[in-house]
């Protein structure tokens, strides 16, 4: 299943997230989640690594325009000159020509961000990625971006899952043609306390699905893009499998009700990274 974004660009629903998945055991998720159905990879520069995620694409034999690749400017990289240089490094470690998505992966002062901006629209219309977007953008990012954007975002990447539902930043997204990017769709580091939700555990009962599957599922029932992350091979699979799974009202309205506001990542306006 796909969802295309405002450029006509396709972009897998479920991708495979690659945060805190280090060295070797990244190699081996990518390689495993490509052999076995994923065709969208999640990266970013500060999770260092590209080189074993770019490793796993072309170990996979996977032809390139098959696979979907994102990956983000770090906050230290930000600026116009900076910004360039940081895509083009990635694409060496990522050993590839182009990504599909390049994100700024947090936003900071104003001006930095626009500049920053500026030169992911150059990138984009010089071909080193398909789209562009942003990542942790809140109403006033996104405001004040579209003060000097030539180019509206493709995606903006938040935290997002049943207890941080992001339905009024989903909408206000939405309104301006970006597509809203679910990271930590299962609650991160904070998974134990989605597994134990009751009532997510009776609609996966009811599906005879698992509680993390019913958490992705209802993201993507929400036009949500997802991109949970695993090393666990089992895991990867099972994940993948949410998209056979169909949601009724009821069980929609019932995680609806879940929403509330429990973050498992900082609030983009008090980073001090
Ligand atoms: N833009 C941003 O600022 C930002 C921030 C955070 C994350 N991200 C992106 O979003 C991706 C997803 O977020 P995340 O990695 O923080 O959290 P997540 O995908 O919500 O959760 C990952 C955790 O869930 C476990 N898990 C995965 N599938 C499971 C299953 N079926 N059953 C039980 N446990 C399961 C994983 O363990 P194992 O790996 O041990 O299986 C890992 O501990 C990241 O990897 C990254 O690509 C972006």
């Amino acid at each position: 299943m796909k969802f295309r974004l405002n450029n006509g660009v396709e972009i897998p629903a479920i991708g495979l997230g690659t945060f805190r998945s280090k060295d070797e055991d990244a190699y081996k998720a990518v390689l495993h989640a490509l052999k076995n159905g994923y065709r969208h990879i999640d990266t970013a520069m500060v999770y260092g690594n590209e080189s074993d995620v770019g490793r796993a694409i072309k170990d996979s034999n996977i032809p390139r325009e098959e696979i979907f690749v994102t990956t983000k400017l770090w906050n230290g990289d930000q600026g116009y000159l900076s910004t360039k240089r940081a895509l083009k490094r990635s694409l060496e470690r990522l050993k590839l020509e182009y990504v599909d998505l390049y994100l700024i992966h947090w936003p900071k002062d104003y001006q930095k961000t626009a500049d920053s901006y500026q030169a992911l629209e150059e990138l984009y219309k010089d071909g080193f990625t398909r789209a562009i977007g942003v990542s942790n953008f809140n109403f006033h990012h996104l405001e004040h971006l579209f003060d000097t954007a030539e180019i509206m975002p493709q995606v903006n990447q938040v935290e997002c899952h049943v207890k941080v539902q992001n339905i009024k930043l989903q909408d206000f997204c939405m309104k301006h043609g970006i597509h809203l990017e679910a990271y930590a769709p299962m609650m991160s580091h904070h998974i134990d306390e989605l597994l134990e939700v009751e009532v997510l555990q009776n609609i996966a009962k009811k599906h005879q699905a698992s509680v993390p599957q019913i958490a992705i599922k209802y993201l993507i029932q929400r036009d949500i893009i997802a991109i949970p992350k695993s090393t666990t091979p089992k895991r990867i699979d099972e994940n993948l499998k949410a998209l056979a799974i169909q949601l009724d009202d009821e069980d929609m309205e019932a995680i609806r009700k879940l929403n509330s506001g429990r973050k498992s990542f900082p609030d983009p306006d008090n980073i001090d990274f």
